[in-house]
């Protein structure tokens, strides 16, 4: 038999879990036309879940470095934000966005994917011919 303390104790672990909900992540997408030069922005909505969240942004799997181009920022308890002020090939990539709470963890991802940059060589190599 378990001691009645312990079944407490479980009990008690196991409802607070349920009572806070892990987080759940919406999706987001990267516009298809995201030329050299604009500006992309993400939000990561969590939808379902309590807070306190812990918001964490990743490329291609690192840890997002932030630099003067590139930003994120807790909007609300739900919401965070990912602003890269103009897209360039190094922009290029997957990005992820990670959630957790005392309950568990959600992650969603989206691949930024700058056009025209293609273009750009091809015509620079062109014309250095
Ligand atoms: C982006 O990264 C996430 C998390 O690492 C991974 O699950 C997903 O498959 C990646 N997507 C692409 C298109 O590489």
């Amino acid at each position: 038999m378990i001691p009645i303390y312990l079944a407490a104790l479980l009990v008690c672990f196991l409802s607070s879990k349920a009572l806070a909900g892990a987080p759940e992540i919406g999706p987001f997408l990267f516009p298809r036309q995201l030329n050299a030069g604009m500006r992309a922005s993400v939000q990561c909505a969590v939808t379902i879940g309590d807070p306190p969240f812990e918001f964490t942004w990743f490329k291609d799997g690192q840890k997002l470095v932030e630099s003067s181009g590139v930003s994120t920022r807790k909007i609300d308890d739900f919401t965070s934000n990912l602003v890269i002020s103009k897209v360039e090939a190094g922009s290029n990539g997957n990005y992820t966005c990670k959630v957790s709470n005392s309950a568990g963890f959600d992650h969603k991802s989206a691949v930024l994917s700058v056009k025209g940059i293609r273009l750009f060589v091809y015509f620079f190599l062109r014309h250095k011919q």
